[in-house]
Formats: structure tokens, sequence, C-alpha cells
């Protein structure tokens, strides 16, 4: 390992967890049956990658709610990642109900609802042996909405103070802390003023009161593919709890650097990981020539992502699956 590298593999504490190293899976749709063989594989490679935290992609409460998702057929997948070393969480998507699809349009019931799939979702990760459930805050998504004065015009206890535009998220939080107890960790994942519906230090305020609710990672996100990892700074400062920087990190000086500056606690690396989920053995082993770069071309991420097709890194055809690892 290269000297300089070795920040990113000083291990973390998180509760009862290790974190074998800074290095984090962010969660990322792939388009793929999570508790199919192709998905379960899918996970399992990037934790024999040697990643600490496997954050599972964007996953809908309702399926939780429908059976689609249940304790036996998830076990297959956390099991899958922390056979490998890794620790497991799962992102938890806030679905609309019955189409309803915004702030304004969600009744109270509606909003007693969502909270009630979030609870029962983390219970059936609980179960499934999942370590983690991440509510999806982040990205101008519903549950973000809430946040933002742009997107919520409610008038109830849900809209207009910060402390009504904080209350979901917190009460999403503290629910779901109840029902799981100390035994699981739950992270959260913001986007620090992705409109102009909130400011940074609204989002610092949340993040505290996170903290108190009862979070134990925080994960940082900005929604722009291009956005830097300095966006995680104002929150690092701010709260006890380990914060997530992500933006480009395979880049490995700029992981190094939030690390070193302290900036984050941890670095999450998305399309790097979907190039070549060994990045981080490769790393430790200082084997960096060996590692299959991401150009940030967004074509087999982003742009499967959005036509439906299973997210896989074009290079990966034109160096066959092979030349992945070796
Ligand atoms: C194909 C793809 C799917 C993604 N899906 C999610 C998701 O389910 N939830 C989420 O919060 N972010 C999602 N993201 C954002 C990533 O978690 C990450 O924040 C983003 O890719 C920036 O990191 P990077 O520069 O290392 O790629 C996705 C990104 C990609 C490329």
């Amino acid at each position: 390992m290269l000297p300089e590298h070795a920040i990113l593999f000083e291990p973390l504490q998180v509760r009862k967890w290790t974190l074998r190293n800074r290095i984090v899976c962010p969660p990322m749709v792939t388009n793929r049956d999570i508790v199919g063989d192709d998905g379960i594989e899918w996970y399992r490679r990037i934790a024999r990658g040697g990643v600490a935290l496997v954050i599972v992609e964007a996953t809908r409460t309702t399926k939780f709610e429908n059976g689609t998702l249940n304790a036996k057929n998830l076990s297959r997948l956390a099991e899958a990642i922390k056979r490998e070393g890794a620790v497991a969480a799962i992102q938890l998507f806030m679905a609309p109900v019955d189409g309803r699809n915004s702030p304004d349009e969600l009744t109270k019931n509606d909003i007693r609802l969502s909270i009630e799939r979030f609870k029962k979702a983390a219970l059936i990760c609980k179960d499934a042996g999942f370590d983690g459930v991440e509510p999806h805050g982040a990205h101008g998504f519903l549950l973000n909405q809430f946040f933002s004065r742009r997107t919520n015009h409610r008038t109830d206890e849900y809209g207009g103070s910060l402390e009504n535009r904080m209350r979901l998220g917190l009460q999403i939080v503290q629910t779901i802390r109840e029902a799981v107890g100390d035994d699981m960790l739950i992270l959260y994942r913001h986007t620090p003023k992705e409109y102009e519906g909130y400011t940074v230090d609204e989002s610092v305020e949340f993040a505290k009161q996170l903290e108190e609710a009862g979070i134990d990672i925080l994960d940082i996100s900005p929604a722009s593919e291009n956005a830097p990892a300095d966006l995680a700074a104002p929150f690092k400062q701010a709260v006890q709890v380990p914060v997530i920087a992500v933006g480009k990190m395979a880049r490995h000086a700029r992981a190094v650097e939030a690390l070193r500056e302290k900036r984050a606690d941890l670095i999450a690396i998305g399309r790097g990981l979907i190039a070549d989920p060994f990045w981080a053995l490769k790393t430790k082993m200082g084997q960096l020539d060996k590692i299959i770069e991401c150009r940030y071309c967004n074509e087999g991420c982003y742009g499967n992502l959005r036509s439906g097709k299973p997210i896989e890194c074009v290079q990966h055809a034109e160096l066959g699956e092979l030349l992945l690892w070796g």
C-alpha cells in the first residue's frame, strides 16, 4: 500500500460494528432483482472487493408491505454481503401512497402510513440479518421534498417552519429506532441545499436533530455528479456521528484529502465501484495500475439506470469480465 493511502484503511467503530476501513459502497439502483441470483452476486462482488460498508440500493418501502421482499429472501442478500466481511445496510425509499407523491398531496393518514411502512421495512431488514437501514432523504425525492420550502407548502405541523419541515424525517428515524432497538445501525441520506428551498444552516440543524433522534451515520450526498466533497465539511463539524462524503472519490487524492482534512469520516465510491468493485483491495495491495478507472462517461451506469437496463460499466465489455481482477 502507498503510505498516503493508509488513512483509507483505518478501521472505524460504530456501536458494536467495526468497519474494516473508510470505504463505503453508496446505494445505487442496479436494475436487478436484489434477491435474485444476479442481484446477490452483484452485491457479493462489491463486498468481496474490500469495502467496509455496503448500502444496498434505494428500495421502496411498499415492497416489504406486499411481501415482495421478506426476511427469508432478503437474508440471502444480507448473508452474501456479511460473509465477505462488509457491514450490510439497505436504503429505504419512501413510496407514494395511492399515487399521491408530493408533500402537498399526502394526507395526515398517508404520512402515518408512510412512517409505519418504514418501521415495518426496518424490522424485516433486521430479521433478515441486515446491520443497518438508511431512509433516503436526499436527491429531491419525496422524503427530501418535505424538507424544502419549494416543494412543501403544507400548513399543518409537517410544513412551514424548519421544525415542521424536519418533522417527518425525525419521526421516521425515531420510529425505526424504537422498533429496532440499539441493535441496528440507522443511517440517513440528506442532500444539502439541492434546491433553493433550504439553506446549509437548516441542513446542519436537521443533522443535529437527526443525531438526537438516533442516527448512527450521516450520509451527505450532493445531487450533482460533480459536486465536491466539501459539502460534507459543515456536517462533520456539527455532529459526533460519522459522516460519509461522496462524489468522484475513486480519485485517490480526493478521497485521502477528504479524510485527512477531516471533512468526512468515510468516503463512498459509486461509479468507481461499478467500474471496479475491487478498488479497495487493489488500493490496499498497492496495485493501482490494475484498477479499472471510472471515466465518468455515465453510459453504463446512469445511462442504463435511465433506460431500465441492468447497470454495468461499459469498460467491462471492452476488457472482458476476467480482467476485473488479476
Ligand atoms: C446507477 C446509479 C444509481 C444510483 N442509485 C442511487 C440510489 O438508489 N440511492 C441514492 O441515494 N443514490 C443513488 N445514486 C447516487 C450514488 O449513490 C452516488 O451518490 C453518486 O453516484 C456519486 O458518487 P460517485 O461520484 O462516486 O459515482 C446512484 C448513482 C448511480 C450511478
